[in-house]
């Protein structure tokens, strides 16, 4: 078995080349530094550790343990094209990325995957514009080895070593999902969210259920509504309280009713 930082895996352009660290505050810090200073398109930035680990809407993301995958991709989208339902393609490929191990897995919109209704990863998509051209850092972060949760992810999240009983070897995990992600990510830029959205629907959590939801997109007080599904370009469709027409759900956090 090669040690983790001298993997080897199947891609063509994700995670070539590869820079590893023991420790950093975040990858998706690093990457973004390093694609201003001109990283290619699918390098790829992992660490044991992160000081700083973050995740979406300023949480932090809990990053000590050295058994867990933190990795920040850098992606040079062509201009002009939608990127709205990028996390939503990263999704597809984690969960086809992890389906050898954990087939059960579920997309919650917009950016976690769930076991058993549990978070097991989370994917954190950053973007700054050079021109008009997208550079993005897709950062995701995957519990594979940890058995312990602090606070109250005790009750929330999982790990593989959790799900499974045994860790499985982290490296065997990131060079399985390497070449999923690296899949999904070319049809979402060939053909947009709609050319993976069959892949995500039959694996989305909240589908049929009871959700509640902020509708105005972060503004208001939260609604109960029943998802229907995904639109073409990503967006949560909802059924109103009231009946009528399906709306939209574009952004913020989708929680399941209790
Ligand atoms: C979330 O679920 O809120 C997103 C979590 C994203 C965590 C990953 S770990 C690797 C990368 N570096 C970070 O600081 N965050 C992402």
């Amino acid at each position: 078995m090669s040690r983790f930082e001298d993997l080897s895996f199947e891609t063509r352009w994700l995670g070539r080349p590869r820079e590893h660290w023991a420790e950093l505050g975040s990858t998706n810090d690093r990457a973004m530094a390093w694609a201003r200073a001109g990283a290619p398109h699918g390098a790829i930035v992992t660490a044991d550790a992160q000081t700083a680990g973050r995740g979406r809407l300023g949480r932090a993301w809990a990053s000590e343990s050295g058994e867990d995958l933190y990795v920040s991709a850098i992606v040079r989208p062509d201009a002009g094209k939608p990127l709205g339902a990028l996390g939503l393609a990263v999704g597809v490929g984690l969960r086809e990325g992890l389906a050898a191990w954990l087939p059960a897995t579920q997309l919650k919109w917009p950016n976690d995957l769930l076991v058993g209704g549990r978070k097991l990863a989370g994917i954190l998509c950053e973007a700054r514009w050079v021109g008009s051209s997208p550079e993005v850092v897709v950062g995701f972060g995957v519990n594979v080895g940890r058995a312990l949760f602090p606070g109250p992810l005790a009750d929330t999240a999982t790990s593989m070593r959790r799900e499974l009983g045994a860790a499985p070897d982290r490296g065997e995990v990131l060079a399985s999902i390497l070449p999923a992600l690296e899949a999904a990510l070319a049809a979402f830029f060939a053909g947009g969210f709609a050319a993976i959205r069959g892949r995500y629907e039959p694996h989305c959590a909240l589908r049929g259920q009871a959700v509640l939801v902020d509708m105005s997109n972060g503004a208001g007080p939260k609604e109960q509504v029943r998802a229907l599904g995904l639109a073409d370009d990503g967006a949560l469709l909802v059924e109103p309280p009231g009946g009528g027409p399906p709306r939209r759900v574009e952004s913020g956090d989708v929680w399941l009713a209790p």
